[in-house]
C-alpha cells in the first residue's frame, strides 16, 4: 500500500468520498488507526489537555509536538501524517516558516496544520514545499480571545467572513480545512464553495472528512466530552474493570497462577 498524498484528498472530494481522519499522540495507537485503514492521523496539540493534563492546548511547546510527531510518524506507514503548528510558533512569517521546517524534518510528519487566517504564512509555506491543512471556525489556541471554546459562525455576517478566510487559505495554497464547532449551514456553505476538502469537527455531515479526537472517540476520557463527540467504544471503563481485577487478583494470591510462572526445576 502506498501512502495517501493530498493528491489523494483532492480526489476524494471529486467523486465525493467521505474519510475520516483521527488524533493520535503515541506509537501504539497510531499504528492501529493506520492498520485500521484511517487515512489521515493529526498530530494534534489536544495532546496539551488528553496526554498532559492541561486545561487548554496553549501550553503546548514545539519540542513537545516534534516528540509526539516523531513517535507517531514512526508508526504509520499509509496515512498521511500532519503535525499542528502549537501556540506561540507561528507569530511571525519567520517562526512559522522555521518551526513548520522543523516539524517535517525532525518531526517527520508530511504536513502541518494552523488555526486562523494566516495565508501569508500558509503561501511560503506551500511554496517552500511544505503541505499546510488551514483551522477555522473555533480555534482552540484563541481560547482567551474567545472568551472560552464555543460555537463560532452563528450569524450570517459571521458565515461570510468564514467563507472568505477559507477561500483565502484555498488560494494560499491549504490542501484541505478543519472547520472546529460551527453550525451545519455554516459548513455546507464553506464546502460547496471550495475546491479543496473540509474536514469537520461539530460541524455537521456535509463536510467532505470528519475527525474526531481518539481518546474522546474512543471513552478514553472520562470527563465531560462536548455533544458532537460520539464514543465507539469505552475504554475507560474496560481500562478501569481490568485494573480492579488485576489487584484483586494480586490480593487474593490469584495472579500470578502457575501459568503465568517458569515452573522449572531448579539444577
Ligand atoms: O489538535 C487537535 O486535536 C485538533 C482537533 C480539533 C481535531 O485540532
Amino acid at each position: 500500500m502506498t501512502r495517501i498524498t493530498i493528491q489523494d484528498l483532492s480526489a476524494y472530494k471529486s467523486r465525493g468520498e467521505r474519510f475520516a481522519m483521527l488524533t493520535a499522540y503515541d506509537y501504539l495507537t497510531a499504528s492501529i488507526f493506520d492498520r485500521a485503514g484511517i487515512p489521515l492521523i493529526l498530530v494534534g496539540d489536544t495532546l496539551g489537555i488528553f496526554v498532559q493534563g492541561h486545561n487548554t492546548t496553549l501550553p503546548v511547546t514545539l519540542d513537545a509536538m516534534i516528540y509526539h510527531c516523531e513517535i507517531v510518524s514512526r508508526a504509520v506507514k499509509n496515512a498521511l501524517v500532519i503535525g499542528d503548528l502549537p501556540f506561540g510558533s507561528y507569530s511571525t512569517l519567520t517562526d512559522g516558516i522555521r518551526n513548520a521546517g522543523k516539524l517535517i524534518k525532525d518531526g517527520g510528519v508530511q504536513a502541518v496544520k494552523l488555526e486562523g487566517c494566516h495565508d501569508e504564512l500558509v503561501r511560503h509555506l506551500t511554496q517552500g514545499g511544505i503541505p499546510v491543512m488551514g483551522h477555522l471556525g473555533l480555534t482552540p489556541q484563541s481560547y482567551h480571545q474567545l472568551g472560552g471554546n464555543k460555537v463560532q459562525a452563528r450569524t450570517k455576517a459571521d458565515v461570510k467572513t468564514l467563507i472568505q478566510n477559507a477561500l483565502s487559505l484555498e488560494s494560499a495554497g491549504a490542501f484541505a480545512i478543519l472547520l472546529e464547532a460551527v453550525p451545519s449551514a455554516a459548513a455546507r456553505g464553506v464546502t460547496e464553495t471550495l475546491k479543496i476538502p473540509t474536514i469537520g469537527i461539530g460541524a455537521g455531515p456535509s463536510c467532505d472528512g470528519q475527525v474526531l479526537v481518539s481518546t474522546e472517540m474512543l471513552g478514553l476520557h472520562a470527563g465531560q466530552s462536548p455533544r458532537f463527540v460520539k464514543q465507539y467504544a469505552q475504554l475507560h471503563t474496560s481500562i478501569t474493570e481490568a485494573t480492579e481485577r488485576f489487584a484483586e487478583e494480586v490480593r487474593d494470591g490469584i495472579y500470578p497462577g502457575s501459568e503465568e510462572s517458569y515452573n522449572w526445576a531448579l539444577r
